[in-house]
């Protein structure tokens, strides 16, 4: 099994660069269906997830290679089946952008229900609702195969009843070459959707709004192949941030996109940072206790939900009571019993966390239970004393590149150590 050890107690010092923005690449990926072409994509971030979407596109019939590290080739041209039974697909929640981009292409689709972090309910309902509304007929199967199909895709309105950036990606995706217009009304803002958006419009497509919380798409009748570079990942920005200042370090974070920021430094001012915008970076320092403040977490352009664990563990370290309520997931506050293990005095009741600081936090074994929690939990090994491992690494490695070169690079002392199971361990004994 193989974890990260983490001698806490260290300031972050120096500069570290954000990759492309994971949860827009998951989206990308699939559209390039839409195009029966060839496309470019520069910014790629080297993250689990994007293997497995590549592993996916490919067992369809698309041409993958990698013109360098960071660039991916991928010609659609041959993908020929409508149909993803890849056992990938029930790991990664993105799978079901495959959904709108193949009915988008074909009218049809049978894909496997997508997995991902474990939030609470994660209803598909939207989508569902915008597909049909688009003129398609949706069955979910008995053996957790979602069917979709179509005599012939026709633009229509589409309200969303809740604000969410799979529906509205989803929608998006399956509008794009329909014939008409295509209105999502209460569409999700996040960078991600403005960055699809883009996306298709470079390869032809109208998509008009994005951004906005109207977003029109006029069907247009062919695609065409693009050369395209994903935006930096706001989240990886903002961890790296919040990082900086539990650490009271000072970190310059660059190839951001400031303003997809604005929220977390607004923030991270609140309890005490310091932190200065450049045109493509931004600084964070911090060199002293953090005061307490409360988050609630929205869709953007409010505090993001997965920023909430990340700077919920900041919040362990300052002076006073914070408050966090989340909004958007019924179930993100599992990672606070590691904390609870570290020292920390938060308690969670429904989807509020009341936190009362404490001076420091102490090194643990602890446990990754998804993504964001795991990158909480690098914040809290980091800013704490003694030494801590961390379990389940491969959650933060969905999302997070050469994570730990990265906060090595900024002094952090952590390092992925591999440790027999248990199993393997009493059966060398036993041996
Ligand atoms: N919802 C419904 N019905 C639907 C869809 C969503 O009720 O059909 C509800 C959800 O239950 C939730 C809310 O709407 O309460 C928002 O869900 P949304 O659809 O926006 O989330 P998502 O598309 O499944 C993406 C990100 C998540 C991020 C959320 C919110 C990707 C691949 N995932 O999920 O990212 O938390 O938006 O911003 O883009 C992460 O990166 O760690 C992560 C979990």
């Amino acid at each position: 099994m193989e974890k990260f050890v983490i001698t806490g107690g260290q300031r972050l010092t120096g500069e570290v660069s954000v990759s492309g923005a994971k949860n827009a690449v998951v989206a990308i990926l699939p559209a390039t269906i839409l195009a029966q072409d060839i496309c470019r994509i520069e910014n790629i971030p080297n993250i689990s997830d994007v293997t497995a979407m590549v592993k996916i596109l490919k067992t369809m019939g698309a041409g993958i290679k990698y013109i360098n590290k960071t660039t991916l080739e991928i010609d659609t041209r041959h993908v020929g089946s409508f149909v993803v039974e890849h056992e990938l697909t029930r790991q990664l929640r993105a799978s079901y952008y495959l959904i709108g981009a193949l009915i988008g292409r074909f009218s049809r689709a049978r894909v496997a229900m997508p997995g991902g972090c474990y939030l609470g309910l994660r209803p598909i309902d939207q989508h569902i609702k915008g597909f049909e509304a688009l003129g398609a007929q949706v069955t979910m199967e008995e053996n957790a195969m979602v069917h979709v199909e179509a005599q012939h895709l026709m633009g229509n309105s589409v309200y969303l009843d809740v604000v969410s950036v799979g529906a509205t990606i989803n929608v998006m995706l399956a509008a794009v070459k329909a014939p008409g217009l295509t209105v999502i009304e209460n569409a999700a803002k996040e960078p991600h959707i403005v960055d699809l958006a883009n996306f298709l419009n470079t390869m032809g497509a109208d998509v008009r709004g994005a951004g906005t919380d109207v977003i029109k798409i006029r069907g247009v009748q062919n695609l065409h192949g693009c050369e395209y570079s994903i935006i930096p990942d706001q989240i990886e920005a903002g961890t790296y941030m919040v990082a900086a200042a539990a650490t009271r370090g000072d970190v310059l974070v660059k190839n951001v996109i400031p303003k997809h920021l604005e929220s977390i430094t607004a923030k991270l001012i609140e309890a005490g940072a310091t932190v200065e915008e450049f045109d493509e970076a931004v600084r964070v320092k911090m060199d002293r206790r953090p005061g307490h403040c409360n988050i609630k977490t929205m869709p953007h352009p409010g505090f993001p939900t997965d920023m909430q664990p990340q700077f919920s563990t900041f919040l362990c370290l300052a002076e006073g009571t914070s408050i966090v309520s989340e909004s958007v997931w019924d179930n993100r506050f599992r990672y606070t019993e590691q904390l609870q293990r570290m020292g920390a005095n938060i308690h969670v009741n429904g989807k509020t966390a009341v936190i009362e600081g404490v001076e420091r936090l102490k090194g643990a074994p602890i446990r990754a239970d998804d993504l964001r929690a795991g990158a909480a939990m690098l914040i809290a090994a980091m800013s704490a004393s003694g030494i801590s491992e961390i379990e389940e690494i491969q959650h933060i490695e969905r999302g997070y590149e050469n994570v730990v070169d990265k906060f090595r690079t900024l002094g952090a002392k952590i390092e992925r150590r591999n440790f027999p199971d248990e199993d393997e361990d009493v059966q060398r004994t036993a041996g």
